[in-house]
C-alpha cells in the first residue's frame, strides 16, 4: 500500500481522464492522494476535488511564485477551506530565490504567515524550496515551536547535511521521480541515509515522471515505481517501502481520522 502525499490532479493534463488516473492509481495499491494547490484558485480546485474522492485529500496554500498576492483576506480564505476535514495541510508553500532577488521579502513574509496558520490550525505544512535551502534551515530552525504539527520538504534534493537538519526539526523528507533518474547519484546517496521512518513518497504529477516514464505526464499511479527505486537503493522490499511510508504519511496527515483507526 502507497500514499501519493504531493500531486497536482486538478491540473488541465488530467481534463480527460483524471477518474481513470485515481482509479488506475488505486488499483496498483496507492490507496491515498493528496493533491495541492498553490494560490487560492488552485487551493479551492483541490479542496473541491477532495470532498468529492473518498481516497483523495487537499493541502492547500500560497506558493513563492504568488507570494505577492498574499492578502488577509486570502489568508481568511485559506483558514476557512482549512476548517474542512478534507484539507490535511497548509502547502505547499515555501521559498524559490532562482527567479530573482526582487520578492525575496515577500516571499519569506508569505512563508511565515502560512506557517503561522498552519500552527493555528493544527495541521503540518509542505515545503516548496528551490535554491533556497539555506535561509529555509534558518526560517525553519527560527521558528521550530510553530513546527509541532509536522511538516514535509517536498521534492527534496538537497545534501545528506541538509537532510539531517530537516529530520533534527521534526519534520520528513519527501522522495519523488527525481530520485530514479540516472543523473540523480548525489540525491541517491543521501536517500541511502535517511532513515526510512522519516521519509515519504509523492510524484508531483503532472511533473516530474519517474524512469523510465521521464518526461511523460506523471500520474499517482507511477509512485510504486518510485518505491522500487527507494527499495533497491536502500536494500529493501517494496512492501516494506510502502508500509512504513504509508504509516508516516497516516501519521503525519493524520489520515483515517474518521474511521478511527
Ligand atoms: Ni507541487
Amino acid at each position: 500500500m502507497f500514499v501519493d502525499t504531493h500531486s497536482h490532479l486538478t491540473d488541465l493534463k488530467y481534463i480527460n481522464d483524471i477518474e481513470d488516473v485515481v482509479k488506475k492509481s488505486n488499483q496498483v495499491g496507492v490507496k491515498y492522494i493528496i493533491t495541492s494547490g498553490f494560490d487560492l484558485d488552485s487551493s479551492k480546485k483541490a479542496f473541491e476535488f477532495a470532498r468529492y474522492h473518498e481516497n483523495v485529500y487537499a493541502s492547500i496554500g500560497i506558493y513563492p511564485e504568488y507570494a505577492e498576492t498574499l492578502t488577509e483576506l486570502k489568508l481568511k480564505e485559506l483558514e476557512n477551506l482549512a476548517n474542512d476535514k478534507k484539507v490535511v495541510a497548509i502547502g505547499e508553500i515555501g521559498l524559490q530565490f532562482s527567479t530573482g532577488e526582487e520578492n525575496k521579502e515577500q516571499q519569506i513574509n508569505a512563508f511565515l504567515k502560512q506557517i503561522e496558520l498552519a500552527y493555528k490550525l493544527k495541521l503540518p505544512i509542505v515545503i516548496h524550496c528551490r535554491d533556497a535551502i539555506g535561509t529555509m534551515v534558518e526560517i525553519l530552525k527560527k521558528n521550530k515551536e510553530k513546527l509541532i504539527y509536522g511538516g514535509t520538504m517536498h521534492c527534496f534534493n538537497g545534501s545528506k547535511e541538509m537532510a539531517n537538519e530537516i529530520i533534527k526539526l521534526g519534520l520528513y523528507i519527501s522522495v519523488g521521480g527525481v530520485s530514479t533518474f540516472k543523473n540523480a547519484s548525489n540525491l541517491k546517496e543521501v536517500l541511502k541515509a535517511v532513515p526510512l521512518e522519516k521519509v515519504l513518497l509523492e510524484t508531483d504529477c503532472p511533473y516530474l515522471a519517474p524512469q523510465p516514464y521521464r518526461g511523460e505526464r506523471n500520474a499517482p499511479y507511477y509512485i510504486p515505481t518510485i518505491a522500487e527505486n527507494l527499495a533497491n537503493l536502500k536494500n529493501l522490499t517494496v512492501e516494506h517501502v510502502g508500509e512504513i511510508t504509508t504509516n508516516n504519511a497516516i501519521k503525519l496527515f493524520n489520515l483515517e481520522k474518521d474511521n478511527g483507526t
